[in-house]
């Protein structure tokens, strides 16, 4: 009798899904050494987009923060037509000429086998294997491949389903919350995607790869949750608030916190990975850096990143709508405002970065615009 350690036990942890694909990689390592890049994008039908999810390739990947639809990427289109994988052998006499396909050769791989992956039946992504060589994948590389692949699958499948899980749970409460508040689908839109603007400009500087930016952006919506707790009265009160009421109205960014962490042990879901980043926008962002904000008056650097870019993404879109209690300010003044009180108020990395990225602002205003679809 004797003990064995077990290559794949990363797989039975907690712990990111990209440690557990670089775990995956050094034990495919040993049997096929020739496996340079293990990646995976996830398919979003709702946007018909598939979004890089995590790889192996080290921190550096060209293919970070890549993001397509499915329907202009008609290599990876055939392949779930066909509902079966894909081998190049030769990705330099590959003809697909699609952004993604060209930064895979442009990093010097030569060969690629592309699986689509499924749950239950439903197709939720692609596993991709690429090697610098050309022409490793033949019959018995691809066999042993295979059984990976389906390991992979299936530790993407339980936290994709985990994620899935939490994101409707969060869509159903925010839908909730907006029943009677004056704030609408397009503020959420909006405020949203200007987050992920912001993370994603920052991505270098603060070091977040593709989930971190998703996470903030899905987790963004609920950042007003604690607002279902505000009586009618204040919340949608036609004019300024009093001292007492806004004093009431402050109250919303713990009783955020609070449903959150409720609904996550409801849902079994307080150990997943990031779920802070949620936790945290609820609750901080209303804090300032100088340390004036609500409801803990953190500081600067104390402010967790996430709450920092939603605070500015939130004002600016709360700026640039109408309110019960106010007109709509132009993009202009809002700027304006926002570098104003940039460095007292907001971190001004991220009012930088959102002003920076202007015309992409106003493209994400044109789409999401107040009472339209
Ligand atoms: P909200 O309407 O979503 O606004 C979010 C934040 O945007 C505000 O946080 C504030 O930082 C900024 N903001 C919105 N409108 C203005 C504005 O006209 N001028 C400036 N300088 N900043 C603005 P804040 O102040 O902590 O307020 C939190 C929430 O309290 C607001 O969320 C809104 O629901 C409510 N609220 C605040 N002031 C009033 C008010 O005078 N009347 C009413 N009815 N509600 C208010
Ligand atoms: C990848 O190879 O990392 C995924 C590329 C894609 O998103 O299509
Ligand atoms: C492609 O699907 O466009 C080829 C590149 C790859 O397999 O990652
Ligand atoms: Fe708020
Ligand atoms: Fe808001």
């Amino acid at each position: 009798m004797f003990d064995h350690d077990d290559a794949l036990r990363a797989l039975d942890q907690k712990i990111p899904l990209s440690d557990k694909l670089l775990a995956v990689h050094r034990v495919l390592r040993r049997k096929l050494d020739f496996i340079d890049r293990i990646a995976v994008a996830v398919y979003d039908p709702r946007s018909d987009t598939l979004k890089t999810y995590a790889h192996s390739s080290g921190s550096d990947d060209p293919l970070s923060r890549y993001e397509a639809r499915l329907g202009d990427a008609p290599s990876l289109r055939d392949i779930l037509a066909k509902g079966r994988p894909r081998v190049v052998n030769d990705l330099a006499s590959f003809g697909g000429g699609h952004e993604h396909t060209r930064r895979i050769r442009a990093q010097g791989y030569g060969s690629s086998y592309t699986l689509p992956i499924y749950l239950n039946g439903n197709f939720f992504g692609y596993l991709f294997f690429n090697a610098y060589r050309k022409g490793v994948f033949d019959d018995a590389a691809l066999s042993e491949l295979d059984v990976f692949g389906h390991l992979i699958s299936l530790a993407v499948a339980s936290e994709v389903s985990e994620i899935r899980t939490l994101l409707a749970s969060v869509r159903t409460a925010s839908d909730m919350v907006h029943q009677r508040d004056f704030e609408t689908g397009s503020h959420l839109d909006r405020m949203s995607n200007y987050a992920k603007l912001i993370a994603k400009e920052l991505a270098a500087s603060e070091g977040f790869g593709d989930e971190i930016i998703e996470h903030i952006f899905l987790f963004s919506v609920l950042h007003d949750v604690g607002k279902i707790g505000i009586p009618d009265g204040i919340l949608l009160k036609n004019g300024k608030l009093s001292e007492a009421e806004f004093a009431v109205m402050k109250t919303h960014a713990l009783k955020g916190r609070e449903i959150i962490d409720a609904m996550l042990r409801h849902f079994g879901l307080e150990d997943l990975q990031h779920i802070d980043v949620l936790r945290n926008i609820a609750h901080h962002h209303h804090e300032a850096m100088d340390g004036s904000g609500y409801p803990d008056g953190l500081r600067g650097g104390d402010i967790p990143i996430e709450a920092r870019i939603v605070a500015v993404a939130d004002v600016f879109d709360a700026l640039t709508s109408r309110r019960p209690y106010k007109a709509p300010w132009s993009n202009d003044e809002a700027f304006a405002k926002l570098l104003e009180i940039a460095g007292s108020k907001f971190d001004r990395n991220c009012v930088e970065a959102l002003v920076r990225s202007r015309a992409e602002v106003e493209r994400i205003q044109e789409r999401f615009q107040d009472g339209r679809l």
